[in-house]
């Protein structure tokens, strides 16, 4: 693609390589550390290996946990003292993307917050798979949501697997397009959340007896909302139970709550030891679809 440079941050190295490679896009290579080791005090560095003067930038970097949000301001700085003509931030796992209003009186609408930040030297901005898509019309600079659910689709055909389960209402409209993608059928469970470890889920008969079942959620945080729903899945005689998310946060106890799973399946957006598949794809059509 002329005229597009593609730069990663630290959070998204093999994603954003392969990004560069779907859209047929130099690389920029950036070094993340003045000293080996890094500072003492762990404050981020940044530092672009390549002119990116005259370009169009798409900068990939999930912004979760917080030091990734600053090495991505420091990158956006970085490209824009360049002279980059203009910056696409691509934000796979868009952090504080779940306090999405004002619960109670005096609180920040934290994912405005970040999005105000990130409009300083922004263009327009594609994140994936968002907790409240709406808020995204809020936001101060063009935004697309762009799916991840596909790239868990395209597994979830491949693998054992019978049955689709969304947990609780919000994870319905992923469901219905995972399993569309899947040819594979699909429930849902009613989820009620008491605090931010603990869930509980309404009992609801379940045709799985002997089945292996896939459950599809946006987020895997604590893994809470997974380990509830594959018990009641076990209870009723579920042979095996996939858990499969596009943003593998697995903070907390979440590993641990995980072993009610037999397997965890989650993309890229995140790079963890569960990553299974690459949203690349994705980002690349979206890109094409904006910058071409
Ligand atoms: C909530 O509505 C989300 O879709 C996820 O279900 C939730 O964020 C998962 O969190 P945890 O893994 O901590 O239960």
């Amino acid at each position: 693609m002329a005229g597009v440079k593609v730069v990663g941050g630290s959070a998204s190295l093999p994603l954003a390589r392969a990004i560069a490679r779907e859209l047929n896009a130099p690389y920029v290579d950036v070094v993340f550390e003045k000293h080996p080791g890094g500072f003492p005090d762990g404050e981020r560095y940044v530092r672009l290996m390549d002119s990116v003067a005259g370009e169009n930038v798409v900068l990939v970097q999930t912004t979760h946990p917080d030091p990734n949000l600053v090495e991505y301001l420091l990158l956006a700085d970085a490209i824009r003292d360049g002279g980059a003509t203009r910056l696409t931030a691509v934000i796979p796992y868009f952090g504080y993307g779940r306090q999405d209003k004002r619960f109670l009186e005096g609180e920040a609408v934290s994912a405005k917050t970040m999005a105000k930040h990130i409009a300083v030297d922004a263009d327009e901005l594609l994140t994936m798979t968002i907790h409240n898509p709406d808020l995204l019309a809020s936001f101060p600079l063009p935004t697309r949501e762009v799916s991840g659910i596909p790239a868990l689709g395209r597994y979830l055909k491949v693998v054992d697997v019978d049955l689709l389960l969304a947990p609780d209402d919000n994870a319905v409209r992923l469901v219905k397009e995972a399993a569309a993608i899947a040819g594979k059928p699909y429930e849902s469970l009613d989820k009620t959340r008491l605090d931010s470890y603990t869930v509980t889920v309404a009992h609801k008969e379940l045709a799985v007896r002997g089945k292996s079942v896939a459950i599809v959620d946006d987020v895997i945080s604590t893994g809470g909302t997974i380990a509830t729903a594959a018990k009641e899945l076990k209870s009723q005689g579920a042979r095996r139970v996939i858990a499969a998310c596009v943003h593998g946060l697995f903070v907390g106890k979440a590993r641990e709550n995980l072993t009610a799973c037999d397997e965890v399946a989650s993309t890229d957006t995140v790079q963890t030891e569960f990553t299974k598949v690459s949203v690349a794809a994705e980002f690349a059509r979206a890109l094409r679809e904006l910058l071409d």
